[in-house]
C-alpha cells in the first residue's frame, strides 16, 4: 500500500507472474528453482514489466506445490536458499524491477509447527490457532465442502475434534479471530519487507473471516457437501482484518509498495470496499467473475464453452464498478487458469498468434494493472491431455476420481480436465526448440508441451511480429500513455457476439480498441470522428497506420488501438 503518491506507481505498472517450479530448472532435477530465474531475468526485462509476482517458494510438502506452507521465513531446498533468494531479488532490483511475495495465509500445512503443535492436545498453548469443532450428531460439524473435494472437516483421532481445511485436509484453516494469529502473520510480512521485498499477493484473502457460527450452506439435491462461498467468503471482520494488518505492516515503513488479494467469489460491490484506499485495506484483489464465464452450475469442470458477450459484461461491469473508487487488477491467466489462447481465443495454428495478440490488446487497453503469466507473452497454449495420468494437479485427480465414483463416465471427466485443469497452465516454460523447450536438462516434473519445437521465446524475443513482441509494445504504451491508466472506459456494441469494443477517454484525447474474436471477417462502421485517426498499434501486419473512411474491415482476430486528440 502506498498512499503517499498519487497516482500511485502500481496503477501504471504491469506485473508478471513466476511459477518457479515451472519457469526455468538450473540445477537439473526436473523442478525450476531461483537460481534458474536469476538466469531468465533478461528475458522479463526485454518484455519491460515492473513488477515480478512468485508463486510460493517456502519450505512445503508440496501436495499443493507450495500453497501449503510449512516455514514462512525460509525457502524450500527444491528452489534453493535463502542466499539464492537475496540474490535474486537484487538481481530483480538491479534492473529496475521490484518483486512480490505470495503470501498464504488463510491456511498453514498440516506440517507446519503452528499445527503439529495445535493438534498435539485440546489443551494445546496453539489449539485456537485453528479452526477445532466437536462432531454434530456424529458427523461434520456443518456440510462445507472443499473446493478440492469432499468435506471441509478432518477428524483428528487423537483429540477427537475435526478441524476445518477449506482446501486440502493437510491446508488447515487458520483461526483469523485469534489475535495471536493476527500478530504472527503481521511478523512474517514484516520479515520478507526487512529483507527487501516490495509486497504480496496474498491468497484466498477474503476467506479470513468466515460467516460467524459457521452455518451449514443451503443444501444442493444429490450433494452431501456444498462448496459455500458465501459461508466461506467476505465474512463480517474480513475489512477489520486487512486495515489491521496492513496499518502495522505498511503503516511507519517507507517506500513503494504493492498488495493484491486473491477473491474467490469477490462482488464489484466488496472490491469497491477492499481497494478504497481511505479504507487502507489492499491496493487491488483479484476476482474471479470473468474466468467462472464458461463453467455449468457443476463448478469449473463442467466446461460449457464461450459466449462472449457473457465475457464482455463480466469485465465491463467490473471497469464500470471500480470507476471512481478502487483499482481493478486485470488478468487472463494465472497457475489455476487453463491458458487464454485456448479458451477465449482460438489455438489453431493459423489463428494463433493474431487471437493470443487480439486478446492481450483487449485486456491490456483496459483501466487496471494488467498482470501477465509466465508463457502468455509467447502466447503458450494449453496441454494435449488425453488420460488422468497426464494430471498432477490434486485439483483435477480429485474431481476424476469423484465423478468416475459418481457416474463412471471418465470421458466427460477427462474432457473437463482438458479444457479447465490447472495443470494447462503448470507445463513448463517454453525457452526454445530444444530438448524439454530449455526448461531442464533433466526430466521435468509435468512435461513440455510438443509444441513448443515451434512456440518458443528464442522464436519470438527479437522477432517484430510476434506474441512476444506484442505483449511489449502493449507494456510500452502502458508505461507512455497516462490515458490507460486514467483514461474514462466506455463499452461499446456490447451485445455483439464477435466484436469487441471501447472507448478510453480524457478531456484531451481518445483511444478506441476494437478486436474482432473470431475467424470470420468483420465490417465495423465507426462515427465520424474517427476518421482519419493513427492506429496506434495492430496485432496483424499491414494494417493501414490511419482509419482512411467510416468502415472497418477486420479479418479474423483483427485487434487495434485507434488514437485521437478530442
Ligand atoms: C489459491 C491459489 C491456488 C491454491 C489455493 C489454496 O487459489 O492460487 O493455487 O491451490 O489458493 O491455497
Amino acid at each position: 500500500m502506498t498512499p503517499q503518491h498519487d497516482p500511485p506507481w502500481w496503477q501504471s505498472a504491469v506485473v508478471y507472474q513466476i511459477y518457479p517450479r515451472s519457469f526455468a530448472d538450473a540445477d537439473g532435477d526436473g523442478i525450476g528453482d531461483l537460481r534458474g530465474i536469476i538466469g531468465r531475468l533478461d528475458h522479463l526485462a526485454a518484455l519491460g514489466v515492473d513488477v515480478l509476482w512468485l508463486s510460493p517458494i517456502y519450505p512445503s510438502p508440496q501436495v499443493d506445490n507450495g500453497y501449503d506452507i510449512s516455514d514462512y521465513r525460509d525457502v524450500d531446498p527444491l528452489f534453493g536458499t535463502l542466499a539464492d533468494f537475496d540474490a535474486l531479488l537484487a538481481e530483480v532490483h538491479d534492473r529496475g524491477m521490484k518483486l512480490v511475495m505470495d503470501l498464504v495465509v488463510n491456511h498453514t500445512s498440516d506440517e507446519h509447527p503452528w499445527f503439529v503443535e495445535s493438534r498435539s492436545s485440546r489443551d494445546s498453548p496453539k489449539r485456537d490457532w485453528y479452526i477445532w469443532r466437536d462432531t454434530r450428531d456424529g458427523a461434520e460439524p456443518n456440510n462445507w465442502g472443499s473446493l478440492f473435494s469432499g468435506s471441509a472437516w478432518e477428524w483428528d483421532e487423537a483429540t477427537e475434534q475435526y478441524y476445518l481445511h477449506l482446501f486440502d485436509r493437510k491446508q488447515p484453516d487458520l483461526n483469523w479471530e485469534h489475535p495471536p494469529v493476527r500478530k504472527a502473520v503481521q511478523d512474517i510480512m514484516s520479515w520478507w519487507l526487512d529483507r527487501g521485498v516490495d509486497g504480496f499477493r496474498m491468497d484466498v484473502i477474503n476467506f479470513i473471516s468466515k460467516t460467524s457460527g459457521l452455518p451449514d450452506a443451503p443444501a444442493i439435491p444429490g450433494r452431501r457437501f456444498v462448496v459455500a462461498f458465501a459461508e466461506f467468503a467476505d465474512g463480517p471482520r474480513v475489512h477489520d482484518y486487512l486495515a489491521e494488518t496492513t496499518l502495522a505492516v505498511f503503516g511507519n515503513r517507507a517506500g513503494d509498495f504493492m498488495t493484491v488479494g486473491e477473491m474467490p467469489g469477490v462482488t464489484p460491490e466488496q472490491a469497491r470496499l477492499y481497494t478504497d484506499p481511505e479504507r487502507g485495506e489492499l491496493d487491488m484483489v483479484f476476482q474471479f467473475e470473468h474466468v467462472s464465464v464458461d463453467h455449468g452450475a457443476g463448478g469449473k469442470f463442467d466446461y460449457r464453452g464461450l459466449d462472449l458477450v457473457v465475457l464482455k459484461k463480466a469485465l465491463h461491469r467490473w471497469q464500470a464498478a471500480l470507476a471512481d473508487t478502487g483499482w481493478n487488477s486485470l488478468y487472463w491467466n494465472n497457475h489455476d487458469q487453463p491458458r487464454v489462447v485456448s479458451r477465449f481465443g482460438d489455438d489453431d495454428p493459423a489463428y494463433w498468434a493474431a487471437s493470443a495478440k487480439a486478446l492481450a490488446t483487449i485486456l491490456h487497453g483496459m483501466r487496471g494493472t494488467p498482470f501477465v503469466y509466465q508463457g502468455e507473452e509467447l502466447g503458450m497454449t494449453n496441454y494435449p491431455f488425453r488420460t488422468p495420468q497426464d494430471h498432477a494437479d490434486l485439483e483435477a485427480v480429485n474431481h476424476y476420481d469423484d465423478v468416475v465414483a459418481a457416474s463412471g463416465d471418465a470421458q466427460a471427466a477427462l474432457a473437463g480436465l482438458a479444457a479447465m485443469s490447472r495443470d494447462n497452465a503448470r507445463t513448463p516454460m517454453q525457452w526454445d526448440g530444444g530438448p524439454n523447450g530449455g526448461f531442464s536438462a533433466g526430466t521435468p516434473w509435468l512435461p513440455v508441451n510438443p509444441n513448443h519445437t515451434w512456440l518458443n521465446a528464442e522464436e519470438q524475443v527479437g522477432t517484430t511480429d510476434s506474441v512476444f513482441a506484442h505483449y511489449r509494445d502493449l507494456i510500452r504504451l502502458r508505461h507512455d500513455l497516462p490515458i490507460l491508466r486514467d483514461g474514462v472506459f466506455t463499452p461499446l456494441l456490447e451485445d455483439d457476439p464477435q466484436l469487441w469494443v471501447y472507448t478510453r477517454t480524457l478531456p484531451e484525447r481518445e483511444l478506441l480498441v476494437v478486436a474482432n474474436c473470431g475467424r470470420e471477417p468483420r465490417s465495423m462502421e465507426i462515427c465520424p470522428d474517427w476518421i482519419g485517426s493513427a492506429l496506434l498499434l495492430g496485432n496483424l501486419l499491414g494494417t493501414p497506420t490511419t482509419s482512411t473512411s467510416a468502415i472497418l474491415d477486420l479479418v479474423g482476430w483483427d485487434a487495434r488501438i485507434y488514437s485521437r486528440d478530442s
